[in-house]
């Protein structure tokens, strides 16, 4: 039933899509130029190529049961392959900070540290603080980090319940959030209320998985709402969020990429 739900959202989002020649916007232009049309950098193919050795990796850990991820004994390829951002994503934050330059980056979902790899090495002088419920992940996250030689990361081990308001105090103003961990409506708006205060004209939130779930979907419309958002872009596995004053219509683009 799922299958068929992300099926049908993908199809409306492949049909409801717009290229750049279709963009009266000149931020959201400059957006699909610089983050979804930008090149590959030499940094993110250090990166999939580390992906690549992880692929290969069949070591078992025992993830704890947080989220939609169950308790089970995982392989490192498996969480790579069907947990990790996919590279086109990576790419696309890996743009996206590089373009933006978010000092303060918290991260809801460490997991196995990819994501935050990108994020990490597009801005090297950036303070991320990522945060994961099972510490062998933080474990196989911190090792990742150190081989792709990357230190700008703290890894926060702990519920996201306790971990996202000492964290939020810790960067005191919040750049960027990526929302990536516990895929349901309830969570998703309770973080997101949590953040938001700390957001300012020039912050960004990044859902991920906005048609991963009806509920998943929901939160996302509820999100697009909120009177402080002026400008949502909607890239179907990511939904984007700012918070720019000099809008004076809200509005939300569907991009294709
Ligand atoms: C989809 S994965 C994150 C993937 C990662 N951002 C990446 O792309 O490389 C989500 C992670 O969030 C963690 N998680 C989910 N709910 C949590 C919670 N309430 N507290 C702490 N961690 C949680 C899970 O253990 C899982 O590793």
């Amino acid at each position: 039933m799922i299958f068929f739900y992300r099926l049908f959202q993908f199809i409306k989002y492949q049909l409801n899509s717009s290229t750049k020649y279709y963009l009266h916007s000149p931020f959201v232009y400059q957006f699909y130029l610089n983050v979804l049309e930008g090149a590959a950098e030499k940094e993110t193919s250090q990166i999939n190529l580390w992906r690549a050795k992880l692929r290969k990796d069949v070591r078992e850990i025992e993830v704890e049961d947080f989220g939609t991820v169950k308790s089970a004994k995982r392989k490192i390829a498996d969480l790579e392959k069907n947990v990790a951002v996919k590279e086109k994503y990576g790419l696309l934050l890996f743009r996206l900070v590089k373009y933006f330059h978010p000092k303060n980056i918290l991260e809801l979902g460490t997991n196995i540290g990819i994501s935050s790899s990108y994020m990490a090495r597009a801005n090297p002088s950036a303070k991320i603080i990522s945060l994961e419920g099972s510490e062998n992940l933080i474990e196989e996250a911190k090792k990742n980090h150190v081989s792709l030689n990357i230190s700008n990361t703290e890894f926060v081990c702990g519920n996201f319940d306790e971990t996202l308001p000492t964290s939020i105090q810790e960067l005191l103003a919040i750049d960027l959030v990526l929302f990536d961990g516990n895929h349901t409506k309830d969570a998703t708006l309770k973080y997101f209320e949590l953040c938001l205060p700390h957001a300012d004209e020039n912050s960004i939130f990044i859902f991920d998985d906005i048609y991963y779930s009806v509920e998943m979907t929901q939160a996302w419309s509820v999100i697009k709402q909120h009177s402080q958002i002026t400008l949502t872009l909607d890239v179907y596995q990511f939904g984007i969020c700012f918070f720019r004053k000099e809008k004076l219509a809200k509005e939300n683009f569907v991009l294709r990429y």
